[in-house]
């Protein structure tokens, strides 16, 4: 086996390990957060399956003979991989807490996409296989999590009066706002690092789409009257984000940015589809719709990204092959 796709398999197993090590360190705490017994039971029961990924993938480290002292590094800098956006992020409500677990499952399930397709390729059938079933179980946890999109907004909702609606359903503008201008950094950034021809171009077209979406969110801030101010707060206390300080100029850059893209995408889909509900309930058909909408586009450009999985891990293995 050539020493970059050894190495490559390697990394990507570190990466996926030292995923679910911060994986069970949120689920920990999702239970209590989730004010909803049927949320909490699905955090737990994710727990239990979480503590057996982790096992698998260190039996599949074991198996490369990686250096113990990686595998503790790689639990160090938990999360590396994509964690600029998450960590800051604190989910304050039930319905936060379910968005980012819904985009973190699917940062998992892009993660172990990838590391199949490069056990595949690496002629290590038995980590593929490892890699697509664990991917299935972040899948079935993610539909567990959509499924519970009602629930959630009703915990988040619970603690307001019934009239203060139109006010909550204002921050949720506010918010997806927000995410909009993150979401506007991501692909202006991951379009310079990309790396892929095939990726890139998916970037560039959904950053036309974004911007367009920021703009049908804001037309319902402004036509709902809500003070600018308000957007503007949450605008400061999301930040910058900067992907070039973070994923670096690494080899395995296209793959990584892919997974996390596809992750991010998520979180958006999750927004967009609490906010469609909290709107259904303040009775603004408009801005369901436009959030229904949306939320039908942030799938399309993560189903595009996700089109370009095989050729991003390429990209990292060439790319590898020259620097190397
Ligand atoms: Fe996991
Ligand atoms: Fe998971
Ligand atoms: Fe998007």
């Amino acid at each position: 086996m050539p020493d970059t796709l050894e190495e490559q398999l390697t990394k990507h197993l570190t990466d996926v390990h030292s995923i679910e090590v911060q994986a069970l360190q949120q689920l920990l705490v999702a239970p209590r957060m989730a004010r909803d017994p049927e949320l909490a039971r699905a955090f737990r029961e994710h727990i239990v399956e979480t503590e057996e990924q982790e096992r698998l993938v260190r039996g599949r480290l074991e198996a490369h003979a990686a250096d113990p002292s990686r595998l503790k590094d790689a639990a160090a800098r938990a999360g590396g991989i994509g964690m600029v956006l998450f960590a800051r992020s604190q989910p304050d409500t039930p319905g936060k807490l379910v968005a980012h677990a819904y985009s973190y499952e699917h940062m998992e399930f892009a993660a172990y996409e990838l590391l199949s397709i490069v056990a595949e390729r690496a002629g290590d059938p038995d980590t593929a296989a490892v890699a697509r079933s664990i991917r299935d179980q972040e899948a079935a946890m993610a539909e567990r999590l959509a499924a519970g999109f009602d629930r959630a907004v009703d915990a988040s909702l619970r603690e307001f009066a019934p009239d203060d609606l139109g006010r909550q359903l204002g921050k949720y503008l506010a918010d997806a706002y927000a995410i909009e201008s993150q979401a506007l950094q991501l692909l202006e950034q991951g379009q310079v690092i990309a790396g892929e021809p095939g990726l890139v171009k998916v970037f560039s077209d959904h950053l036309d789409e974004t911007r367009a979406q920021q703009a049908a969110v804001h037309a319902r801030i402004e036509a709902r009257g809500e003070r600018p101010s308000r957007f503007k707060s949450v605008l400061l206390r999301v930040g910058g984000v900067n992907l070039g300080g973070f994923f670096g100029a690494q080899p395995d850059t296209p793959a990584k940015l892919a997974g996390f893209a596809f992750a991010f995408e998520h979180l958006e889909v999750a927004a967009y589809e609490q906010l469609q509900r909290v709107a259904r309930r303040a009775d603004d058909d408009e801005t369901a719709r436009i959030a229904q909408r949306i939320a039908g586009e942030e799938r399309a450009a993560a189903a595009a990204i996700r089109a370009r999985f095989d050729a991003a891990v390429e990209t990292a293995l060439s790319a590898q092959a020259l620097s190397g």
